[in-house]
């Protein structure tokens, strides 16, 4: 990509767009802060020195992280605090050695581009004692929303004592998922919305105040502008904007026949046969994953589900054995084994005596041997799915003889699309929303931030809140992401990608039929697609991958393989809603 002298320049800062046109002179304009050293060995030499004690510092974090999450005592999360700010000091350092080059004009293309990540994407830029505000600001909110409690639901009438011990997880994960009564679920929703927001919502206000601050001092509008740089493409938004259109019919429909199916579950009185959805009836507190309600919505209930786990625990399967099936699909495709560190150190099981995180999680210790950074920040996710859609389905599962059921039955088949559907199309509105939402609080302020985020949630998803919401609330807090400073347009990236990766790798396979049936178990061409992906890592813009995986013929993020994906579902959902009074989502 960087090959021409001013192209990274030109992607690089999305500001310049809107001052001056294509005009690539004025960069400096912009920028606050800029050095004037342009010695390309001093540069080549500070960079050098930074790579080796970022991964120092990193490989510290990373095993302070890692002692405290499979070990959770007080002195482990001492230690692992301590490792923190010992990097963000390092990180400003950092920064402050950095800003004394003039990136622009370093004659060597990688530097400049290394130099210029290395000043943004940062808060290292402001002053010490914000520096030190905004850090300690998230560190608060996200032990906020670690530490909420929340009461169960009580009947009336029910006199025993309650107790407010609720946890998200698995308390309140497992009642949103389970429960299927109408109040117990809105009381839920009512009382974890309330209690995360308002704690958090005037540190989260300065947090925008002083995210904006560090964004314009490294040269961006706000903030929001500062996160969608590492994409290093002006054009990123406009493709993700037409690729959410492409999915609206197929959500739409998708939408449409989950609610004729709640409604027939909950009545007029809950779900309003001609409206949108209520947030709390849909099996998951964010209504961002409906399989949790596949029960409710199958079509053809006389056609079990794929009840894989049953099957498993019958065989006996470990939890050793399933990663070792796991490895034992990747070196079918070409790629190599597992290091025996990762036998050796993992944590297969939730160990006795004490307490651990255990989500599952994989991790890198930044110790530079078998690990590369994805192209950009949903090729992780988008590649891991990916292989997802290969080893999910009964195709494969039939192939490793965990089901024993006839594969081509079109009811199983129209089943099996609608549960993905659940998963993956419903996930699609949410996973874009978050961060259109957040750009918006940045660039335009604090003033309507939960008006903002239930209009966004109304548009694009179709969902509402099931009691009324005031601006002294702030239920974009109720997810994570948002509190912990955590990008989330990566996800909607890796929901994209992920179809693309698996639509190229069955194409290399030569499979042949619907793209749900494909299994690339064994094929060394499709495995040559995902190696050639994983191989350039970071060293090349994410276009070009997809130019490879395309063969050229688009370097575009796009929903095309997804909607092709659910094609046959798409085609069965028309039919089935097509008595249906309103197929609009939006109707107040
Ligand atoms: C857990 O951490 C404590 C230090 O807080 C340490 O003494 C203990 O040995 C650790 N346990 C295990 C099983 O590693
Ligand atoms: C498998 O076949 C049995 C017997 O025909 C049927 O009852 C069951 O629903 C089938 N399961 C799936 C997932 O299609």
């Amino acid at each position: 990509m960087i090959t021409a002298p001013c192209t990274s320049v030109q992607l690089a800062l999305l500001a310049i767009v809107a001052f001056c046109g294509q005009e690539v002179l004025c960069i400096s304009d912009v920028r606050l802060v800029q050095g004037t050293n342009i010695n390309l060995a001093e540069a080549t030499q500070f960079l050098r020195d930074y790579e080796d004690e970022a991964s120092n510092v990193c490989f510290r974090v990373t095993s302070a992280q890692w002692a405290y999450s499979t070990n959770m005592t007080d002195l482990n999360k001492r230690r692992m605090m301590e490792e923190h700010s010992i990097k963000a000091k390092f990180e400003k350092v950092s920064w402050r050695k950095a800003v004394v080059f003039d990136w622009t004009r370093i004659p060597d293309a990688t530097a400049r581009r290394e130099l210029r990540m290395l000043t943004t994407n940062t808060r290292a830029s402001l002053p010490d004692e914000k520096y030190n505000e905004i850090y300690h600001l998230i560190a608060e909110m996200k032990d906020i929303y670690t530490n909420i409690l929340i009461c169960p639901y009580k009947p009336t009438g029910y006199s025993d004592q309650v107790y407010c011990d609720l946890v998200l997880e698995p308390d309140v994960k497992r009642i949103m998922a389970f429960s299927r009564n109408s109040l117990e679920l809105t009381h839920i929703w009512k009382e974890w919305h309330d209690k995360v927001g308002p704690q958090m919502r005037n540190r989260f206000m300065r947090y925008v105040e002083l995210a904006n601050q560090a964004a314009r001092i490294n040269g961006f509008l706000d903030a929001g502008e500062e996160m969608r740089y590492i994409y290093e493409d002006s054009d990123f938004e406009n493709e993700l904007a037409e690729s959410f259109q492409k999915l609206q019919p197929l959500y739409k429909h998708l939408l449409t026949f989950v609610r004729k199916k709640l409604l027939q579950r909950y009545g007029p009185n809950v779900i309003r046969p001609d409206g949108p959805l209520p947030a709390h009836v849909l099996g998951n507190l964010w209504a961002q994953d409906w399989s949790n309600i596949a029960d409710i919505v199958m079509p053809y209930q006389e056609y079990k589900n794929m009840d894989v786990t049953s099957e498993m625990l019958h065989q006996g399967f470990t939890s050793l054995r399933i990663f070792q099936m796991a490895e034992e699909f990747y070196t079918s495709i070409g790629l190599k084994p597992m290091p025996p560190e990762f036998w050796r150190y993992s944590m297969l099981e939730k160990p006795g005596g004490r307490k651990v995180q255990c989500t599952a999680s994989a991790w890198d210790f930044c110790n530079k041997i078998d690990f590369r950074n994805g192209a950009n920040p949903g090729f992780h996710e988008g590649v891991a799915n990916a292989i997802t859609l290969s080893v999910f389905n009964p195709i494969h599962m039939k192939r490793v003889g965990l089901f024993h059921n006839n594969t081509e039955i079109f009811e199983s088949n129209i089943n099996f699309l609608m549960l993905m559907a659940l998963k993956k199309v419903a996930y699609a509105p949410f996973a874009y929303l978050v961060d259109q939402w957040r750009y918006d609080i940045f660039e335009n302020g604090v003033g309507k931030m939960n008006s903002i985020w239930w209009d966004l949630r109304l548009r694009l998803q179709g969902i509402v809140p099931p009691v009324p919401r005031l601006e002294t609330h702030f239920d974009a807090a109720s997810k994570r992401h948002i509190p912990a400073d955590i990008p989330y347009i990566r996800y909607y990236v890796a929901l994209l990608l992920e179809f693309q990766i698996h639509d190229a790798m069955c194409e290399a396979a030569g499979h042949d039929g619907p793209l749900h049936t494909c299994d690339i178990y064994r094929s060394r061409e499709a495995g040559r697609v995902l190696i050639d992906i994983l191989k350039v890592g970071k060293a090349r813009h994410w276009k070009d991958i997809i130019r490879m995986l395309t063969k050229g013929k688009s370097d575009r993020i796009s929903a095309d393989a997804m909607i092709n994906y659910f094609e046959p579902l798409l085609l069965w959902l028309q039919g089935q809603n097509r008595g249906e009074k309103n197929n609009r989502m939006d109707n107040i």
